[in-house]
Protein backbone atom coordinates (compact mmCIF):
# COMPACT_ATOMS: atom_id res chain seq x y z
CA UNK A 1 0.00 0.00 0.00
CA UNK A 2 1.39 3.45 -0.30
CA UNK A 3 0.41 6.81 0.68
CA UNK A 4 0.72 9.73 -0.45
CA UNK A 5 0.73 13.12 1.83
CA UNK A 6 0.13 16.23 0.10
CA UNK A 7 0.33 20.04 0.39
CA UNK A 8 1.61 23.15 -1.93
CA UNK A 9 5.28 23.36 -1.43
CA UNK A 10 6.09 19.59 -0.23
CA UNK A 11 8.57 21.34 1.81
CA UNK A 12 6.91 22.36 5.34
CA UNK A 13 3.05 19.85 5.74
CA UNK A 14 3.48 17.42 3.79
CA UNK A 15 7.05 16.26 4.65
CA UNK A 16 6.03 16.75 7.95
CA UNK A 17 2.87 14.35 7.93
CA UNK A 18 4.75 12.00 5.90
CA UNK A 19 7.69 11.61 9.22
CA UNK A 20 4.85 11.31 11.58
CA UNK A 21 2.49 8.54 9.83
CA UNK A 22 5.94 6.51 9.30
CA UNK A 23 6.64 6.65 12.48
CA UNK A 24 2.84 5.77 13.77
CA UNK A 25 2.95 3.07 11.47
CA UNK A 26 6.61 1.98 13.19
CA UNK A 27 5.08 2.36 16.56
CA UNK A 28 2.09 0.18 15.72
CA UNK A 29 4.39 -2.25 14.32
CA UNK A 30 2.79 -2.50 10.62
CA UNK A 31 4.46 -3.03 7.81
CA UNK A 32 4.36 -3.03 3.90
CA UNK A 33 2.65 1.07 3.64
CA UNK A 34 5.37 3.29 1.85
CA UNK A 35 4.62 6.43 2.83
CA UNK A 36 5.88 9.57 0.92
CA UNK A 37 4.61 12.89 0.39
CA UNK A 38 4.01 15.51 -2.60
CA UNK A 39 3.30 18.93 -3.50
CA UNK A 40 0.60 20.39 -5.86
CA UNK A 41 2.58 23.10 -7.07
CA UNK A 42 6.73 22.53 -8.61
CA UNK A 43 7.92 26.25 -6.73
CA UNK A 44 10.54 23.77 -4.63
CA UNK A 45 11.06 20.71 -6.56
CA UNK A 46 14.36 19.23 -5.51
CA UNK A 47 14.32 21.03 -2.27
CA UNK A 48 14.87 19.41 1.06
CA UNK A 49 12.60 20.40 3.83
CA UNK A 50 11.88 23.40 5.38
CA UNK A 51 14.67 23.65 8.48
CA UNK A 52 12.03 24.49 10.06
CA UNK A 53 10.08 21.85 9.76
CA UNK A 54 13.05 19.40 10.06
CA UNK A 55 14.11 21.16 13.48
CA UNK A 56 10.50 20.54 14.84
CA UNK A 57 10.68 16.69 13.60
CA UNK A 58 13.95 16.67 15.76
CA UNK A 59 12.25 17.87 18.64
CA UNK A 60 10.60 15.02 18.93
CA UNK A 61 13.42 12.39 18.15
CA UNK A 62 12.34 12.23 14.15
CA UNK A 63 14.62 12.69 11.29
CA UNK A 64 13.51 12.88 7.43
CA UNK A 65 15.79 12.66 3.91
CA UNK A 66 13.27 15.00 2.01
CA UNK A 67 13.30 15.95 -1.39
CA UNK A 68 10.42 17.88 -2.88
CA UNK A 69 8.37 17.10 -5.71
CA UNK A 70 5.38 17.73 -7.54
CA UNK A 71 2.00 15.47 -7.59
CA UNK A 72 0.46 15.35 -11.51
CA UNK A 73 -2.46 13.64 -13.18
CA UNK A 74 0.16 10.72 -14.12
CA UNK A 75 0.75 9.74 -10.50
CA UNK A 76 -2.80 8.37 -10.90
CA UNK A 77 -2.68 6.11 -14.25
CA UNK A 78 -2.55 2.33 -13.17
CA UNK A 79 0.32 1.80 -13.89
CA UNK A 80 2.63 4.56 -12.28
CA UNK A 81 4.98 3.75 -10.33
CA UNK A 82 3.81 6.48 -7.71
CA UNK A 83 0.17 5.34 -7.79
CA UNK A 84 -1.23 6.26 -4.50
CA UNK A 85 -3.96 3.94 -2.85
CA UNK A 86 -4.57 6.72 -0.29
CA UNK A 87 -4.09 10.44 -1.06
CA UNK A 88 -3.64 12.69 2.40
CA UNK A 89 -4.29 16.27 1.79
CA UNK A 90 -3.16 19.27 4.14
CA UNK A 91 -5.60 22.08 2.92
CA UNK A 92 -8.59 22.25 1.46
CA UNK A 93 -7.46 24.08 -1.28
CA UNK A 94 -4.62 20.99 -1.82
CA UNK A 95 -8.28 19.13 -1.64
CA UNK A 96 -9.18 20.67 -4.53
CA UNK A 97 -6.15 20.86 -6.67
CA UNK A 98 -5.98 16.95 -6.45
CA UNK A 99 -9.81 16.56 -7.51
CA UNK A 100 -9.05 18.82 -10.25
CA UNK A 101 -5.75 16.74 -11.53
CA UNK A 102 -7.03 12.74 -10.75
CA UNK A 103 -9.94 11.15 -12.35
CA UNK A 104 -13.09 10.97 -10.62
CA UNK A 105 -13.23 7.35 -9.99
CA UNK A 106 -10.17 8.21 -7.41
CA UNK A 107 -11.53 11.03 -5.39
CA UNK A 108 -12.92 8.84 -2.88
CA UNK A 109 -9.30 7.86 -2.20
CA UNK A 110 -8.45 11.78 -1.52
CA UNK A 111 -8.94 12.95 1.55
CA UNK A 112 -8.03 15.99 4.31
CA UNK A 113 -5.65 14.82 6.83
CA UNK A 114 -7.51 16.04 9.52
CA UNK A 115 -10.90 14.90 8.57
CA UNK A 116 -9.48 11.43 10.47
CA UNK A 117 -9.48 13.14 13.87
CA UNK A 118 -12.04 12.02 15.70
CA UNK A 119 -12.85 15.39 16.53
CA UNK A 120 -13.91 16.45 13.15
CA UNK A 121 -16.34 13.82 12.57
CA UNK A 122 -18.96 14.91 9.82
CA UNK A 123 -17.39 18.55 9.59
CA UNK A 124 -17.62 20.43 6.18
CA UNK A 125 -13.94 20.04 4.22
CA UNK A 126 -14.34 24.11 4.52
CA UNK A 127 -13.89 24.74 8.10
CA UNK A 128 -10.52 25.83 9.27
CA UNK A 129 -10.42 22.84 11.99
CA UNK A 130 -10.28 20.48 8.54
CA UNK A 131 -7.29 22.03 7.32
CA UNK A 132 -3.52 21.84 8.43
CA UNK A 133 -2.63 25.89 8.15
CA UNK A 134 0.45 26.58 5.84
CA UNK A 135 3.09 27.88 8.10
CA UNK A 136 5.55 28.61 5.61
CA UNK A 137 5.62 32.04 7.19
CA UNK A 138 5.21 31.30 10.03
CA UNK A 139 7.91 30.68 13.28
CA UNK A 140 8.58 27.64 15.37
CA UNK A 141 5.73 27.74 16.86
CA UNK A 142 3.05 27.68 13.60
CA UNK A 143 5.37 24.42 12.82
CA UNK A 144 4.63 22.80 16.62
CA UNK A 145 1.43 24.03 15.57
CA UNK A 146 1.03 21.89 12.94
CA UNK A 147 3.11 19.09 14.28
CA UNK A 148 0.64 18.86 17.38
CA UNK A 149 -2.50 18.70 14.43
CA UNK A 150 -0.92 15.79 12.55
CA UNK A 151 -0.68 13.02 15.50
CA UNK A 152 -4.15 12.51 15.97
CA UNK A 153 -5.17 12.09 12.43
CA UNK A 154 -1.73 9.83 11.72
CA UNK A 155 -2.49 7.70 14.83
CA UNK A 156 -6.13 7.07 13.82
CA UNK A 157 -5.27 6.64 9.96
CA UNK A 158 -3.03 3.92 11.05
CA UNK A 159 -5.90 2.57 13.50
CA UNK A 160 -8.33 2.97 10.56
CA UNK A 161 -5.62 0.41 8.09
P1 LIG B 1 3.92 23.64 2.35
O1 LIG B 1 4.29 25.16 2.64
O2 LIG B 1 2.83 23.65 1.29
O3 LIG B 1 3.42 23.16 3.66
O4 LIG B 1 5.19 22.96 1.90
C1 LIG B 1 4.61 26.10 1.66
C2 LIG B 1 5.88 26.11 1.11
C3 LIG B 1 6.22 27.08 0.19
C4 LIG B 1 5.28 28.02 -0.19
C5 LIG B 1 4.02 27.99 0.34
C6 LIG B 1 3.67 27.02 1.26
N1 LIG B 1 5.65 29.04 -1.12
O5 LIG B 1 4.84 29.97 -1.30
O6 LIG B 1 6.74 28.98 -1.70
Amino acid sequence: MRITTVCLGNICRSPMAEAVLRHELELAGVSGVIVESAGTSSWHMGDGAHPRTLATLRTHGLDLDHRSRQITSEWFDKDHPNRPDLVLAMDVDNLEMLHSIAPTETHESIRLIRSYDPANAGLSIYLPAMSVPDPYYGDESDYATVFEMLRVPCREIVVSL
